[in-house]
């Protein structure tokens, strides 16, 4: 991909499914990686499985917390140098039907899924303005645009970082940063299993997403890196404030 080789990319979530796959790519490619994740241990292994020739720094911090966030983006940028990329990916939820949650459910996931990218996009665009010029892609769902079951907040959340998206793009194309959302549709890593194993109804909801997919299976890890690479690269430089489902054709938004 053009315009990778030699970039700084700081990933969240890194150590998860999508995460490291992304981290992976993003090496392939030439880049420099600072992976954040508030699972140390999966951090540690991930490191340690790619880390080889690649300027790679980890760092366990959870992204809900801003100062923590700042301190991490600092000590990223004092290790392999100042961020050129971002891929806000880190996520979370717990499948349950609205009128079931309770408070603490729903603040942890607004915690995550809506605070989180609002303290990574405040910490690093703040940085990126300074030096006019960044990419950033934030992994949201599908669930933020046509809605998701048992998602309530989740997908009020992924709609939220879309919009976020696309005014931070307007407010920041003038410091040559650019900004998308890249919407997963159900993807086989760990976030999709925890909630398939809840329940005795784990497979034949499997396989209903199966048979609703037009493409006919779900999505796996490696369907994302190749669409967050090309965001990131030279090769979308006249692309800004757009949203792409990456979903076997599951939704088909306009
Ligand atoms: N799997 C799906 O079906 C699906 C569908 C649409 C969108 N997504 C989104 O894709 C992204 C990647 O998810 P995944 O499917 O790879 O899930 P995953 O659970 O495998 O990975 C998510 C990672 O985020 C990390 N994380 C969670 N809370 C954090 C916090 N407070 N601070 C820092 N890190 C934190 C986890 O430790 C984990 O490593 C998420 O944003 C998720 O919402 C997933």
């Amino acid at each position: 991909m053009k315009g990778l080789n030699g970039k700084v990319a700081l990933v969240t979530g890194a150590a998860g499914g999508m995460g490291r796959q992304i981290c992976r790519r993003l090496v392939d490619e030439g880049c420099s990686i600072a992976m954040l994740d508030i699972d140390k241990a999966g951090l540690e292994s991930l490191a340690a499985d790619i880390g080889g020739a690649a300027k790679v720094f980890h760092i366990a911090v959870d992204i809900s917390d801003y100062s923590a966030v700042c301190k991490a983006v600092d000590a990223a940028e004092k290790a392999i140098g100042s961020t050129n990329l971002l891929v806000n990916n880190a996520g979370w939820d717990k499948f349950s039907n609205f009128l079931d949650t309770d408070e603490a459910l729903r603040q942890k996931v607004i915690s995550i899924n809506l605070n989180g990218p609002v303290n990574m996009f405040h910490a690093v665009l703040t940085r990126m303005a300074q030096r006019d010029g960044g990419r950033v892609v934030t992994i949201a769902s599908d669930a933020g645009r046509v809605g998701s079951s048992g998602q309530a907040v989740y997908s009020a959340c992924k709609g939220g970082v879309i919009a976020l998206t696309k005014t931070l793009a307007r407010e920041l194309a003038r410091r040559s940063i650019l900004l998308n959302a890249v919407c997963p549709g159900p993807t086989d890593t760990p976030m999709l299993q925890d909630f398939l194993n809840q329940g005795p109804g784990g497979q034949k909801v499997h396989d209903a997403m199966k048979r609703a997919i037009p493409l006919k299976r779900l999505g796996q890890p490696d369907d994302i890196p190749g669409i967050v690479a090309f965001l990131l690269s030279d090769d979308a430089s006249f692309i800004t404030g757009q949203v792409i489902s990456v979903s076997g054709g599951l939704t088909m938004h306009g």
